[in-house]
């Protein structure tokens, strides 16, 4: 099978996802919402790029999600498929462009993967959204389920609060996802439940589940980039592991630039283009020539 990225590695697709839960192979998982950052994930080898509805918080400065729109959506999924040629593209369905009717969810839907080169779009929800999710999945289109806390209904959960910890609760996230797999969804991502209750749901599903805040048991994990890269930090949760702090390198740059600048040491020679002494004398004299005109004509 031909490839359709460059270089030897394969695409990754909801096939080979399937194949590496089968083979017991974690799959790997992170948000990007611009090219650069789509082409350092996909050359360091990650299976999948989410470009997650919490760009809304991490890039745009909201304070929740919910202010997302479709256009904010296309806009970041266009440029992260730009840069992400290899790695499996999902593009996160906004609050609202789902939700009321699925007949409009199957045309936003269908944008995320006509207008924005995403492979597959996600949606938050359980058995609520089981006849949104088939027909989206009529129109041949791939979707991501997303259980647990749901960011889109933040007002309704009360707050960022981890969730499932009762044994109702854990039932009804099980027979979710049941639901979200009988649908017909090709994976599902589990946010902040025990990590006792996803790796139930992680051994009863027969699509990979995609944890974050759900342990180890899982499938295949997620971040934020910006929360792993620390360029966010207006509230980090307990599941984040940082693996570098951008937010103080950033600054620190800043502060030297700003330093540089006030005293004349930037920019150097070095960033600085020349002119041969020829050309300069030449120019000195022609301006020279050209003002004692002008001083003649006034
Ligand atoms: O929007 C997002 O980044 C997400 C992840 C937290 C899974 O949905």
């Amino acid at each position: 099978m031909p490839s359709e990225s460059p270089g030897n590695a394969a695409k990754v697709t909801i096939h080979s996802l399937a194949a590496k839960k089968k083979r017991g192979e974690p799959i790997t998982m992170l948000t990007a919402y611009d090219y650069p950052t789509a082409l350092a994930m996909d050359e360091a080898g990650i299976d999948v790029i989410l470009v997650g509805d919490s760009v809304g918080m991490v890039v745009l400065g909201y304070e929740n999600t919910l202010s997302v729109t479709m256009e904010d959506m296309l806009h970041h999924c266009k440029a992260v498929s730009r840069g992400a040629r290899r790695a499996h593209r999902v593009g996160d369905m906004p609050f609202m462009s789902y939700q009321a009717a699925w007949p409009e969810a199957v045309r936003n839907a269908g944008r995320f993967l006509q207008e924005a080169g995403m492979d597959a779009v996600k949606l938050e929800g359980g058995r609520e959204i089981a006849p949104t999710v088939k027909a989206i999945i009529a129109a041949g289109i791939p979707v991501m389920g997303h259980l647990g806390l749901t960011p889109q209904s933040l007002h309704k959960l009360g707050g960022w609060k981890v969730q499932a910890t009762i044994s109702a609760a854990a039932r009804r996230l099980v027979e979710d996802a049941h639901a979200l797999e009988n649908a017909g969804c090709y994976a599902v991502v589990l946010e902040a439940v025990p990590e006792r209750v996803a790796e139930i749901i992680t051994r009863r599903l027969s699509i990979p589940v995609i944890g974050i805040g759900a342990g180890v048991a899982c499938d295949g994990q997620v971040l934020v980039t910006n929360d792993l890269l620390g360029s966010f930090d207006r509230f980090t949760p307990k599941f984040v592991k940082r693996y570098a702090d951008l937010r103080a390198i950033m600054s620190e740059a800043f502060a030297a630039y700003i330093a540089d600048v006030g005293a004349r040491r930037f920019p150097a020679p070095e960033h600085s283009y020349g002119m041969t002494d020829a050309e300069y004398e030449e120019l000195l004299r022609e301006l020279g020539t050209k003002s004692r005109k002008w001083q003649m004509a006034v």
